[in-house]
């Protein structure tokens, strides 16, 4: 059986929310699971960097995220699971692709570019503000993927051309030194939901509309109560396909239920008994991996043994590729 290397990368900034959940640690786990893959997943802390200049943030971001991965189930013995800074391969590659890598093409990246539009619309310096990290972001986003030979990125729309980037620097670096690179390929899993936040937009941290993955019980039934809602009374129908509570039910319910909820709305369900049933349902679903989430943040010290053992892994790779990459570019031993 040929397998496919499935690899993937979560920054570790902010608290992960239901949206993060839905959309890319549940497929990510359940991926990670079918024999005919083999998982590469791992916290990118020294892309955390590049947003967020608060060392206590940095920490207690990696911690969470760590915890949540585990506390909903990552089996980390048939996953890599690791950590970014962990591997010295990675940023060393990062440096060696950055001597090969056309300055054109970083021109382009999507993030960078924003950040200049965003200064000439200010009437700002077009370089304001913007770090030497943010300009490499996708070097180093390159390093992380052609150190593991990925032949699969899943990612969010935002992050295809970072993807494409990747192919496009080992495309130019197996015909200028050696083929040592797999050509990955970017996968956006269009069957997975976006969730709606709060506010009916996509639920994202950058709107402020999130509500967090392992709230306790009692403050997620009050961010559940916040979700926006029409006007609509009891008793009047209301359209399913134009609600934000019944979004976020049809991403955590069976299809039967889901069936069920359709036809509640219909008939009138009153948005406060929808409420209730949608938090019942999430925090159900949620309730065992909170205790798990909770345990593990009371118990740093065994999340890092997993992260060291998931270390030791990654680096059965990483070495000696690395050890490949120095020798064809001329990085290597008098002889
Ligand atoms: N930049 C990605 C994001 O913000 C995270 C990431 C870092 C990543 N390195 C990666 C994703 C490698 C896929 C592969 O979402």
């Amino acid at each position: 059986m040929t397998t496919q290397r499935v690899l993937t990368g979560i920054t570790t900034t902010g608290t992960p929310h239901l949206g993060n959940f839905v959309g890319a640690i549940r497929p990510a786990i359940a991926a990670s699971k079918d024999p005919a893959t083999e998982s590469f997943l791992f916290l990118a802390d020294y892309h955390a960097l590049i947003k967020c200049q608060d060392p206590a943030q940095v920490r207690q971001s990696s911690k969470e995220i760590a915890a949540t991965w585990l506390a909903l189930g990552l089996d980390t013995e048939r996953a890599v699971f690791y950590r970014q800074s962990d591997i010295p391969e990675i940023t060393e590659l990062t440096w060696i692709l950055c001597c090969n890598a056309a300055k054109g093409l970083m021109n382009r990246a999507h993030a960078y570019k924003a950040a200049i539009q965003a200064n000439e619309e200010a009437g700002e310096d077009p370089d304001f503000g913007v770090t030497m990290g943010l300009f490499s972001y996708p070097i180093l986003m390159a390093a992380d993927i052609l150190m593991f030979g990925a032949h699969r990125v899943p990612v969010g729309r935002d992050q295809i051309q970072h993807v494409e980037m990747a192919r496009d620097i080992a495309q130019r670096f197996n015909h200028h030194f050696a083929p040592l690179f797999t050509l990955p390929e970017a996968v956006v899993e269009d069957h997975v939901a976006v969730l709606q936040g709060l506010d009916g937009r996509k639920m994202s941290k950058s709107y402020q509309n999130t509500i967090p993955l392992f709230l306790p019980e009692k403050q997620l039934r009050k961010a559940i109560n916040k979700i926006k809602t029409n006007l609509l009374e009891p008793g009047e129908p209301k359209d399913p396909d134009d609600s934000t509570v019944f979004q976020i039910w049809s991403a955590f319910a069976s299809a039967e239920e889901t069936a069920r909820m359709r036809a509640d709305f219909e008939e009138g369900i009153a948005w406060g008994e929808a409420k209730r049933q949608l938090f019942e349902l999430v925090n159900a679903t949620l309730a065992p991996a909170r205790e798990r989430y909770e345990a593990l943040l009371s118990d740093p010290g065994h999340i890092e043994s997993v992260l060291q053992r998931g270390a030791e892994r990654a680096r059965a790779f990483s070495v000696p590729l690395l050890a490949q990459v120095r020798e064809a570019v001329g990085i290597s031993a008098m002889r």
